[in-house]
């Protein structure tokens, strides 16, 4: 196989086209899929040479696969990590990310505006194996430095936050977790590599779940982590290979895909959430409209610092609470029902009762999370199709 090269020295647009693309003998315009568990050797020589890692090569597909390790170097070259393992999900990569580099004893500050499952890692299942965690208001620079202790290793977050939206100061947030002696890891699902490199902001570690808008498109899970090649090495290789959350190559191959259009899907699906929000934005059934991007979202200023475009979601609270919200999820002709986000079709949730229906009703009222609240994911349809369609839901709320 040929390598194609580094693509660092292009643009992020390049990069998602031609990075980390491997050329089998056959010269294929598209990256091939190796749809294969295993490999075979020429002699018994190179194959215990390979197991001792002295010859370069594939082993077994649970630790890397030619069209795997496309998608990771395509990754990589986009988000300026020095390297990346990918995940059969994002749960996975979130999960292996905080977990593996821990022991018993440990400690983990964590915002509380977090995914349900990510908080479902932090809050329930790292403290049953003696990892101690502390969740803080993330946008409170003080509860983040009061919960450091001298065995915290990880600061988690999430930014901007599912599903209100709000824009976590990643590079203050970063300078307390290194002076406690604390990496920090940063799940960047919402803001897409497009919008946001946590990496150049400080942080040690990215998680992405590739489900969302780099396949974009509805057809696989997949995950991804990237960080230092020591932080790997020291404590994600051996973890990995051992449990084994690797992703299929066949959904590599389709996030791989995935990525070369990823510039493209999102900037014209961040355009259309900004439309929809500037017409919620003034609309009498709506009490509150939260669209990273806009003068009135609360950190507009550290949006305009950290990020370098808006969101693809726009987050809106119907007057009316549950009810009226389901009125207008019923109501909506394109936009459809779906837990999901970042996908070419546009998608609705109401997260007090999916994403976040296993918080108490106080913690989701401490977050935000109202019951008439809406999270809407924007599509790629035509902009004034969806509001229109919004517009005549909202006519039901
Ligand atoms: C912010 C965030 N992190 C992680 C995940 C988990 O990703 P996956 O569904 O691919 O496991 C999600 C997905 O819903 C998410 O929204």
């Amino acid at each position: 196989m040929s390598e194609v090269g580094s693509t660092k020295r292009y643009r992020p647009e390049t990069r998602l086209v031609h990075g980390g693309t491997l050329r089998s003998q056959f010269g294929e315009t598209s990256e091939a899929l190796f749809l294969t568990q295993g490999y075979v050797y020429d002699s018994a020589e190179q194959c215990e040479a390979r197991f001792k890692g002295e010859d370069p090569g594939f082993i077994y597909s649970r630790y890397s696969n030619p069209t795997i390790s496309m998608f990771e170097r395509r990754m990589i070259e986009l988000e300026g990590a020095e390297a990346a393992r990918s995940t059969a999900t994002g749960m996975a990569a979130v999960t292996t990310a905080i977990l593996a580099p821990l022991r018993a004893g440990d400690h983990v500050v964590a915002s509380k505006a977090l995914f349900g499952s990510c908080l479902y890692v932090v809050q329930d299942l790292l403290p049953r194996y003696g990892i101690e965690t502390t969740l803080v208001d993330g946008l409170d620079l003080d509860q983040w430095q009061r919960a450091v202790r001298p065995n915290t290793k990880t600061f988690f977050l999430e930014s901007p936050t599912n599903p209100t939206l709000d824009v976590l100061d990643i590079p203050a947030i970063a300078e307390i977790a290194h002076k406690g002696g604390a990496r920090l890891v940063v799940d960047n699902v919402f803001a897409t590599p497009i919008w946001q490199s946590p990496l150049s902001l400080g942080a040690d570690v990215v998680v992405y779940s590739a489900t969302k808008h780099i396949d974009g498109q509805g057809r696989c899970l997949g995950g991804v982590i990237l960080s230092s090649e020591a932080f790997i090495a020291e404590h994600l290789h051996n973890f990995m290979r051992q449990t084994g959350p690797s992703l299929s190559p066949f959904n590599a191959w389709v996030l791989l895909k995935g990525l070369e259009t990823l510039g493209v899907r999102v900037r014209a699906q961040t355009d259309n959430a900004a439309k929809l929000a500037e017409t919620l934005a003034s609309h009498p059934k709506i009490s509150r409209l939260i669209y990273p991007g806009r003068a009135d979202h609360p950190q507009a200023e550290l949006v305009k610092k950290q990020m370098r475009g808006g969101s693809t979601l726009v987050g809106f609270e119907v007057k009316g609470g549950k009810a009226a919200a389901f009125r207008v999820l019923n109501a909506l002709r394109l936009a459809k029902i779906s837990n999901n986000l970042g996908d070419s079709k546009s998608l609705v949730t109401h997260p007090a009762t999916t994403t976040h229906q296993r918080l108490t009703p106080e913690a989701r009222a401490e977050l935000g999370i109202s019951e008439g609240f809406i999270r809407f994911s924007a599509g790629l349809e035509h902009a004034d199709d969806l509001i229109e369609d919004v517009a005549q839901a909202l006519e039901k709320a």
